[in-house]
């Protein structure tokens, strides 16, 4: 466990979001791409050297305003996806409770986030669906202007792909769920008491048959240049004791619940994958009480952990590393 510590505003989150963007290839506060380069830099390069099933890696993550990044493995260009496989991480910040009392959006993006380690089919599933939805909306778009017959031909074989390809996501989704609530569940009733009740429920207004639907749905969908029906659509309903936990939770419930599904997730990858993910931990004893920060660490016992923190954070004896982050500079 390396703790870094430092005052507001000297680079801490920074540092975990070099280290996220890189593993993950995306930013944990959904950053732009803008917004993670330096002011007035045309680039960014982070540069890792990790240690994965005893092969030292050399990782070369190039960001670029103006062209796609590039991600090097020993020098060697691979596609982001990889290097999920090659270093999953979890990752813990206080926006964490985005997840339950956010938007739908960012409960898709959790689960679908999630996907991506179960597996290539999974991963591409993920990929092709967010792909084909792009492609039709400009093919919608394009139809809305010319009105061409053979484009009309093209959006029936996208939306048969686009069916297709959404009903698997929708399996998966449901499929992980199923696999993701006894860990939670067991997560949450150790720390909120055995008399919660969990429950995780998929909410679609899609039916199984989503061609038709997307068929019924053309004439508005050409009107608005988007696909207004689809998995891209759907929500995860999280209920406490048979109250909506988005809505009617309070904000400690809420943070409980974020919290299990994190690292519920954790535990998944690590049964999936035989190895813990790697843990960053972004400024969290802010936000959780003594209790919940011992169980992050008790679930990542075995994990190489990096957490950052403004508060002192002495008294924990796990901590093998200390550093200090002052104007940026690790010292
Ligand atoms: N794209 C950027 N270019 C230059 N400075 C930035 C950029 N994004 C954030 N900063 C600044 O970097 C500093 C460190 O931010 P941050 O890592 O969030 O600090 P901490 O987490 O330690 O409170 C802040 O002063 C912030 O305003
Ligand atoms: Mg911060």
């Amino acid at each position: 466990m390396t703790l870094i510590s430092g005052r507001n505003g000297q680079g801490k989150s920074s540092i975990i979001e070099a280290l996220g963007f890189t593993l993950t290839g995306r930013s944990f506060r959904s950053a732009p791409k803008d917004a993670i380069i330096r002011k007035n830099e045309p680039g960014a390069v982070v540069r890792c050297e990790i240690i994965a099933n005893e092969r030292e890696l050399l990782v070369e993550h190039a960001i670029n305003r103006a062209r796609p990044d590039t991600l090097l493995l020993n020098r060697n260009e691979i596609q982001r996806r990889e290097m999920t496989r090659i270093a999953p991480v979890t990752i813990f910040t206080t926006r964490d409770l985005e997840i339950i009392s956010g938007s739908p959006e960012s409960r898709r993006t959790f689960i679908d986030n999630a996907l991506i380690y179960m597996g290539p089919r999974a991963a591409n599933c993920v990929d092709n669906y967010e792909k084909l939805l792009r492609h039709r909306a400009s093919l919608l778009r394009k139809i809305a202007f010319n009105n061409s017959s053979e484009d009309l031909d093209t959006l029936s074989v996208f939306d048969q792909a686009l069916a297709n390809e959404g009903e698997v996501l929708v399996s998966m989704r449901r499929t992980l769920l199923t696999k993701l609530f006894p860990i939670v569940n067991t997560l949450y009733a150790g720390i909120a008491g055995n008399n919660e009740s969990i429950t995780i429920e998929y909410a679609t207004k899609t039916s199984t048959d989503l061609y038709s639907e997307l068929l019924r749905a053309r004439f508005d969908d050409l009107k608005r240049g988007v696909t207004s029906v689809g998995p891209h659509r759907d929500d995860v309903i999280f209920s406490l004791n048979g109250l909506n936990a988005r809505h009617e939770s309070s904000q400690g419930e809420q943070r409980s619940l974020a919290f299990s599904l994190i690292m519920g997730l954790h535990e998944l990858i690590r049964d999936r994958l035989g190895d813990d993910p790697i843990v960053l931990l972004d400024d969290i004893f802010s936000e959780l009480d003594q209790e919940r920060v011992d169980k992050v660490l008790q679930v990542a016992e075995k994990a190489q952990v990096i957490v950052t923190t403004s508060a002192d954070y002495s008294r924990n004896t796990k901590v093998g590393q200390r550093l200090r982050i002052e104007s940026g500079q690790l010292v």
